[in-house]
C-alpha cells in the first residue's frame, strides 16, 4: 500500500519529522520564516491526505476544495481561527490543535509582558541605550505597582488559569470572567467572577485568553477601553481582533489607559506604519507565546502525532471537531 502523503508548511523542531516519516511519504516547505505561498499550498493540497499548518497557514473553503485527499489538518497552535473548522467539518477532515503542552510558556509571556509594561522595562532599554542615563533620579521611569493589585483575566482557559495561579506569588487579588462560571477555580485559586464590565472598572491589570471567535472579536473596544482605570495596563497574548487596536491606539495615546503589552495584533506581521510602533507606553512581542526550545519541540511533535493517528486509522489525541471521526457531521 502506498504511504500517505503530508504536507508541512514549515520545517518542524524536535523529533516531529521523524513521527511523521516513520509511516508517511513527507514533503515540507523548507523557509523557517516565511509561510509557503498561496498557489504553492494550492497545489500541495492536491495530492496530500495530511496537513500541518501554523496560525499564518490559512486553510479555507477555497482549499479544503483543491483538496480533494485530505483527512486531516494538523495545526501547530492552541488556536485554530486560520481553519475554517466547519467547512473540515462538512467534507469529514479532521482537524486538530497542540493544547496543553504551551499553557505554562504563554502563560509566562503573559507575565513578561504585564511586568515589562508596568516598569517600563522595554522603555528603560531603550533609554539606557539610546545614552540618555544622566544620573540616578527619583522621577525616573516611574511605573506602577504590581505585589498587592488587582488582576482582572478574561477567559479563565489553561492559559488564563496558570496566569492566574502566577499572581498568587504576587500577592494579587484575582478577577476572572469566562462564558460560565468555574467554582472549583474559585475555590482553589481564590478568584472571583465578575461580569467583563465590573472586571474592567476594578482590575489594575487585564490579561485576554480568549479563543477568537466572531462572539469575542472586538471584545475590548472604545467603549470598555474607557471603562478601564487610567493607571490600567491591558496584556493581550490571545489574538490580536479580540482588541480593537483604533480604540487601544486612542486609548494609549489619550491616557485612558496606562500602557499595554501586546503579543498579538490585527495585523500579523504588525505592518511598518502601525501607530503602536511610535507609543512608548506599549511593549510589543512578535506573536511569541509559546517560543521556547522545548515548546515548540512539543508542539510540533504532538502536531505530527495527531497527523499521523489519523491517518492510521487511529484517535488523535486532540481533535477539534471530534465530530468527524464520531461519525457525526
Ligand atoms: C499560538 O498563537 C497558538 O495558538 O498556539
Amino acid at each position: 500500500m502506498s504511504r500517505p502523503r503530508v504536507y508541512v508548511c514549515r520545517p518542524l523542531l524536535g523529533r516531529a519529522l521523524d513521527i511523521l516519516r516513520e509511516g508517511c511519504e513527507v514533503r515540507v516547505w523548507p523557509d523557517p520564516e516565511v509561510p509557503p505561498p498561496r498557489d504553492v499550498l494550492l497545489q500541495e493540497v492536491r495530492e496530500a491526505e495530511g496537513l500541518v499548518t501554523l496560525v499564518t497557514d490559512r486553510v479555507d473553503e477555497t482549499l479544503l476544495s483543491a483538496a480533494r485527499r485530505l483527512r486531516v489538518v494538523a495545526n501547530v497552535a492552541v488556536g485554530y481561527d486560520n481553519v475554517d473548522v466547519e467547512a473540515a467539518t462538512r467534507r469529514g477532515v479532521v482537524v486538530t490543535n497542540t493544547p496543553d503542552v504551551l499553557t505554562e510558556t504563554t502563560a509566562d509571556l503573559a507575565w513578561a509582558l504585564l511586568l515589562a509594561a508596568a516598569r517600563r522595562v522595554a522603555e528603560g532599554d531603550r533609554f539606557t541605550r539610546a545614552g540618555r542615563w544622566q544620573s540616578w533620579g527619583l522621577e525616573l521611569l516611574l511605573g506602577q505597582d504590581v505585589y498587592g493589585r488587582t488582576l482582572g483575566v478574561v477567559g479563565l482557559g489553561r492559559i488564563g488559569r496558570a496566569v492566574a495561579r502566577r499572581a498568587l506569588g504576587f500577592g494579587m487579588r484575582v478577577l476572572y470572567t469566562s462564558q460560565s462560571r468555574h467554582p472549583e477555580a474559585e475555590r482553589e485559586l481564590g478568584v472571583q467572577w465578575r461580569q467583563l464590565d465590573d472586571l474592567l472598572a476594578e482590575a489594575d491589570f487585564v490579561s485576554l485568553h480568549t479563543p477568537l471567535t466572531p462572539q469575542t472579536r472586538h471584545l475590548i473596544g472604545r467603549e470598555q477601553l474607557r471603562r478601564m482605570k487610567p493607571t490600567a495596563v491591558l496584556v493581550n497574548t490571545a489574538r490580536g481582533p479580540v482588541v480593537d487596536e483604533d480604540a487601544l491606539v486612542q486609548a494609549l495615546r489619550e491616557g485612558w489607559i496606562w500602557a499595554a503589552g501586546l503579543d498579538v495584533f490585527e495585523r500579523e506581521p504588525l505592518p511598518p506604519d502601525s501607530p503602536l510602533l511610535s507609543l512608548d507606553n506599549v511593549v510589543l512581542t512578535p506573536h511569541v507565546g509559546s517560543a521556547s526550545f522545548a515548546t515548540r519541540a512539543r508542539m510540533s511533535e504532538l502536531a505530527a502525532e495527531n497527523c499521523v493517528a489519523v491517518l492510521s486509522g487511529r484517535r488523535p489525541p486532540n481533535p477539534v471537531n471530534p465530530q468527524v471521526l464520531d461519525g457525526a457531521r
